[in-house]
C-alpha cells in the first residue's frame, strides 16, 4: 500500500482528526513528499514494514532556530507502544544536529487530546501559553515547547 493511504487510514483511526483536518494533513505531506524545504516527514515502520505513524514539521520563519511540529499520528492501534515518543526523540536529535533551539507543539484542550497532552508532557514539553476558545468556543489552543539547545547566555528553562 502507498503510504498516503495508509496515511488516510492512520489519520482516519485516531479518531480525533476532523475531515477537514486529515485533508490539512495530506496537503502537509504531499508538500513535504515534493520538497523538505517547509515541512519535513518522517514515518514510523513495523517489523513487517508497514508505516505505524508519521510525524510532520518544518522550520519556523522568522525564527532564530524555532521549529514547529505540525502533526504526529500513529495508528490507534498501536497507541501507547512507544511509537510516538521514539519518533519524536529521532525528530529531535535530527533538529539538535542542526543547531535547532525550540520545537513547539500545538495542541486542544478537549478531552480527546488528554492523552496527546501527557504524550507531550512525557516527553519533556512545557505548557507555554493557552489562546482560550481559539479551535471553538471551550477549546483553547495549547502551546507547548521543548528547549532543544541553550544558546550562550541564555537562561536554562
Ligand atoms: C499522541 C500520539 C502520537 C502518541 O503516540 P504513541 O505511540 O501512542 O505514544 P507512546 O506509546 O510513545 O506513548 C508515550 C506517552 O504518550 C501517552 N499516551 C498517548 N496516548 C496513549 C495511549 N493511547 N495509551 C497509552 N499512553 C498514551 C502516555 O503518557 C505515554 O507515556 P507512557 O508510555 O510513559 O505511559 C498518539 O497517541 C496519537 O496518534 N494520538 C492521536 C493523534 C494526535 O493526537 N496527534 C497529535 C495532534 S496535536
Amino acid at each position: 500500500m502507498h503510504h498516503r493511504e495508509r496515511l488516510v487510514e492512520i489519520l482516519e483511526a485516531t479518531g480525533v482528526f476532523a475531515p477537514s483536518e486529515i485533508d490539512v494533513a495530506l496537503e502537509l505531506f504531499d508538500e513535504g513528499m515534493r520538497s523538505a524545504e517547509s515541512y519535513e516527514l518522517m514515518g514510523v515502520f513495523d517489523e513487517h514494514g508497514a508505516l505505524q505513524g508519521y510525524a510532520c514539521w518544518g522550520p519556523t520563519p522568522g525564527t532564530d532556530g524555532g521549529y514547529d511540529l505540525y502533526w504526529i499520528a500513529v495508528d490507534a492501534r498501536a497507541h501507547g507502544g512507544g511509537y510516538g515518543s521514539a519518533m519524536m526523540r529521532a525528530v529531535e536529535e535530527l533538529l539538535r544536529g542542526r543547531g535547532a533551539r525550540l520545537l513547539v507543539a500545538e495542541t486542544s484542550s478537549r478531552d480527546v487530546y488528554a492523552q496527546t497532552r501527557d504524550f507531550y508532557e512525557r516527553g519533556g514539553y512545557v505548557e507555554r501559553a493557552r489562546v482560550r476558545g481559539f479551535y471553538a468556543v471551550d477549546d483553547d489552543r495549547v502551546i507547548f515547547s521543548k528547549q532543544l539547545a541553550v544558546r550562550a547566555g541564555e537562561e536554562t528553562p
